[in-house]
């Protein structure tokens, strides 16, 4: 049995995700997830909440909330949103965790006796009137690019460019607007990333492997010299995890914090921690998931995020966790995900543009959204969302291809043979042609999800589903029945299993779905085909009841279509 960890980029805890994040990371990681356990693989998927940062502060500030019970409340929210999308984690973590505490101080910790972490003394932004530093999203002013007026401390929105907030022209607070803004010295930690160069170039040269887009944007990081210069790791925040070298103070950093992304993929890990706990299992259950001294090096862990996410975890986070010079884990693949826009223009949670996590269960199903945004997912360019298309597929690939199978043939039995799989004789050639093609799809299927290659696995997903239609367009039973009621009670049973080999390969896809039509079937035997196909096909033997499911996927009307259109066609309030 392989072992897979798999990690979905760990949503920020501000505001509710839309559907261009989700098809990003956490669907093709619970994709990957639930068909490696489909697979009778061992799976440990873990994703977790983002929460530190401004942009948690600001949120919490502007909801009139505490910080940490902002944290908390969102945190529950976004956790059950998950549920609702059949999010498959075994722990949703959070990354102001005690774990992740204590693991991120650790690191630090040991970073520090490893030479790679420098202080540096520099100038930052001041507000007397705010009585505080304002670092990153605490700052906007007028973009020395661009000359956009409301560009942030850290970045400007409008040409992208990464700033510091020193840079800024027309400073003010965007705490209490003031404009009496001064600079003093402030003491930070630097990370040292330069001195570990050629490490982390020679790691991404073994990764041959991977996707041109995650090695292109790493590559590119590397050589543009921007990418590793050495990195400040600490704030001057309140909202943190305290800055400690392990569980020891650290003269001169009293009162800071660590940067968001410098705790952030840490949690990948204590989330680990964290699941041990819910778990109620020893403490130390986690470690042989996380540590290769304690097991964890038959694990394949694999990422899942979004192209912007890529520096960051292909060489910050290995820099923190090849410096601590510990046996962790390191990833082994990274599969990374171009935009989603919606519509011709951008999905943009800052303006509230798009469809988001709750809005999409309001109206629909969690499997009608998973088909689409997984059969369409961003993978070789950016992609589309418009409603037109989204129609589109719902209706045909659901409702008209893979539905209509399912309600024809058990429909057909009910009133032929009744409510039980039907005897028949043996298989013919025609049977025997379409196990032989299934079998050929359906080595191609598990070769494309093995590789993480998300449309091409639908694609092939819906042609098998297509097979189950033809083969029964042309062996048409209810003619047979009328010459030879054996024959057509054999298609029948065929049919049948058929049902419950697309129940078995589409759940990862189509979870729900999936459900229902092995509760249809009454049984909950959903091992994946393994040997030999036309065995697996007889595993519902002749008299084995079933029921005829309820309508799997109703169709999308133009007119629901349209309202949705007009209803999503402004700005989230
Ligand atoms: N919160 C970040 C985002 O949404 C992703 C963080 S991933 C991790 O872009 F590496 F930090 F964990
Ligand atoms: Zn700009």
């Amino acid at each position: 049995m392989a072992r897979h960890l798999i990690t979905s980029a760990i949503p920020y805890i501000n505001g509710i995700k839309h559907l261009g994040n989700l098809v990003g990371s956490q669907l093709p990681a619970d994709l990957y997830a639930r068909y490696q356990r489909g697979r009778g693989n061992e799976v440990m998927f873990l994703c977790a909440t983002d929460e530190h940062g401004t942009p948690a502060e600001l949120a919490a500030a502007k909801a009139g909330k505490p910080v940490a019970d902002y944290c908390a409340e969102m945190h529950a929210v976004q956790a059950e949103i998950a549920r609702g999308f059949r999010l498959s984690f075994d722990h949703f973590g959070r990354s102001s965790s005690p774990q992740n505490h204590r693991l991120t101080q650790h690191f630090a910790g040991r970073l520090a006796d490893a030479g790679l972490i420098r202080v540096v003394s520099e100038t930052q932004v001041y507000s007397p009137a705010d009585g505080r530093f304002l670092p990153d999203r605490y700052i906007e002013g007028t973009c020395p690019n661009c000359g956009f007026e409301s560009a942030r401390g850290d970045q400007c929105d409008n040409c992208t460019k990464q700033l510091d907030p020193v840079d800024l022209i027309n400073p003010r607070s965007t705490i209490s607007g003031s404009t009496d803004l001064e600079q003093r010295e402030t003491k930070h930690l630097y990370l040292c990333q330069s001195q570990m160069r050629q490490q982390l170039q020679d790691w991404i040269d073994s990764k041959t492997h991977w996707p041109i887009l995650t090695t292109s944007i790493a590559k590119k990081w590397l050589n543009d010299g921007d990418g590793l210069q050495d990195r400040g790791i600490t704030r001057d925040l309140d909202w943190g995890i305290p800055v400690k070298k392990g569980d020891q103070d650290w003269p001169g950093m009293e009162g800071k914090v660590f940067y968001v992304w410098f705790d952030a993929p840490i949690e990948y890990i204590a989330c680990g921690a964290e699941w041990a706990e819910t778990q109620g299992l020893q403490a130390d259950a986690w470690e042989r998931w996380w540590r290769t001294d304690k097991g964890a090096d038959d694990v394949t862990y694999t990422q899942f995020m979004g192209k912007d996410n890529v520096p960051f975890h292909t060489l910050s986070f290995p820099a923190t966790i090849l410096g601590s010079q510990e046996p962790w884990k390191l990833v082994d693949y990274i599969k990374s995900f171009n935009y989603l826009n919606y519509d011709g223009g951008q999905f943009s949670t800052s303006r509230g543009r798009g469809v988001f996590m709750d809005q999409a269960l309001e109206i629909l199903p969690a499997d009608y959204w998973r088909w689409w945004l997984l059969s369409h997912a961003p993978e070789s360019s950016d992609a589309e969302f418009t409603w037109e298309n989204f129609q589109t597929s719902v209706n045909k690939d659901l409702a008209d291809v893979l539905g209509n199978f399912v309600s024809r043939i058990t429909k057909f039995c009910r009133s032929k043979f009744g409510e039980a799989v039907p005897e028949g004789g043996a298989w013919g050639e025609q049977e025997a042609a379409l196990i032989e093609t299934l079998t050929t799809r359906l080595r191609a299927y598990q070769t494309f999800m093995d590789e993480m290659e998300v449309r091409k696995s639908a694609q092939e997903l819906r042609a098998i589903w297509v097979l189950g239609n033809e083969y029964l367009q042309s062996a048409a039973p209810w003619v047979t029945f009328k010459q030879d009621p054996d024959r057509a009670a054999m298609q029948t049973r065929l049919g049948l299993n058929l049902i419950r080999l697309y129940a078995v390969l589409s759940a990862p896809f189509i979870p729900d779905a999936s459900a229902a039509m092995l509760a249809g079937l009454q049984t909950d035997d959903a091992d994946w085909p393994e040997g030999d196909l036309a065995a697996w096909l007889s595993a519902l033997p002749a008299g084995h009841a079933f029921t005829v499911p309820e309508v799997l996927f109703t169709k999308i009307t133009d007119e629901q279509r349209a309202d949705w259109q007009t209803r999503f066609a402004g700005i989230r309030t």
